[in-house]
């Protein structure tokens, strides 16, 4: 019999066109969109983006789900979702080299001045800055997985000083890195620029808080490209106000997208971009999750399996 995949999106339009782009491209499997009527009880396997809180009750035979993303906080919170059911993340596909560009973009805007310069253009002033000093520039990268260990290097390659930190101690050629509780301690104390690249779970959620904030470097600047509840927006706020910090490059979001009237839009040190920093890619997307149904329709393992206990 065919394998059957059910496909549930964040909407209608999402559901469909992961669909297509799966059924265009992969022989032998049978492609459903979640909430057409000839979608039964019986997938074999789920592709999903936050899916409808229904979903799972719906769907009893599934062998495991896919998300169409690296971040699993919002799967891991649904209450449905059967607790022995294989849940399986995306594994950089493409996000990485765009993870990379992001945050060398936010670390040469604040540490080449070129936010200044928009400034002083704006005031038709020529004023060159003074050159770039990299050690006085060292970087904290907080996650070394899939992502944070493609963005350590690369901010090693750029020639500044980096450290990075992780739940169990990592190497990486180029980066200090740090583990554990003390292991954070050390890692915000010689930060001037923090970036976040952690997942959402419970020992991670409201991390970046006055007391952890308050430990960077004087005139620190933070780029959260994780997940918005990893930081508290007052705590961030009034570090920044009170000059601790100089200011933040923020991708995401406590809730999405963000309240028009939120202060972040409006804080003249706060820059905001609307969760973009790596996007789920199709092709890559698409050939990384067809191979995996198919390697476990042949009885092999294969990664990317969260584990449940840890919650990424
Ligand atoms: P990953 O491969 O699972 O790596 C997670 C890293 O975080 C690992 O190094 C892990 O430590 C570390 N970590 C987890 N819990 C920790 C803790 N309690 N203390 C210290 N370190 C901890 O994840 P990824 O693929 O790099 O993705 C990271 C996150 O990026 C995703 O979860 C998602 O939220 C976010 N993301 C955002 C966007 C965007 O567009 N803004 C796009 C994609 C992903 P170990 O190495 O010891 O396991
Ligand atoms: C996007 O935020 C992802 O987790 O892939």
């Amino acid at each position: 019999m065919a394998v059957r995949v059910v496909v549930a999106g964040n909407t209608r339009e999402e559901t469909e066109a992961w669909r297509c782009r799966f059924a265009r491209v992969v022989p032998g499997i049978e492609f459903m969109a979640w909430g057409d009527d000839d979608t039964g009880p019986d997938a074999d396997y789920a592709i999903v983006w936050k899916p409808p809180r229904e979903f799972f009750p719906r769907q009893p035979g599934l062998k495991a789900v896919f998300n169409l993303g690296a971040g699993v906080d919002s799967l891991m919170a649904m209450p449905g979702l059967p607790p022995d059911l294989p849940v399986v993340r995306l594994e950089d596909a493409g996000m990485a080299r765009q993870m990379v560009q992001y945050v060398l973009h936010g670390l040469a805007e604040v540490s080449r001045g070129f936010d200044q310069y928009a400034a002083h253009q704006r005031a038709g002033r020529w004023a060159p800055l003074e050159g770039i000093a990299y050690h006085e520039w060292p970087v904290g990268v907080m996650g070394l997985g899939m992502l944070g260990s493609e963005v350590a290097q690369a901010i090693a390659q750029a020639g500044y000083p980096v450290a990075g930190w992780s739940r169990s101690q990592r190497q990486i050629a180029g980066v200090d890195t740090f583990s554990g509780e003390e292991g954070l301690e050390q890692l915000l104390a010689r930060t001037r620029v923090l970036v976040n690249i952690l997942p959402l779970t419970p020992d991670t959620e409201n991390l970046l808080n006055h007391r952890n904030l308050a430990k960077l470097l004087p005139g620190a600047y933070v780029i959260n490209v994780a997940r918005g509840a990893h930081v508290v927006d007052e705590d961030l706020l009034a570090l920044i106000d009170a000059g601790h910090l100089q200011g933040a490059l923020l991708d995401v979001f406590r809730h999405e997208p963000l309240p028009a009237d939120h202060p972040y839009w409006r804080h003249p040190r706060v820059r905001v971009t609307p969760h973009v920093a790596a996007a789920t890619l199709e092709d890559e997307t698409v050939k990384q999750i067809a191979q995996k149904i198919q390697a476990l329709e042949r009885g092999q393992a294969i990664t990317g399996v969260v584990a449940r206990g840890r919650g990424y």
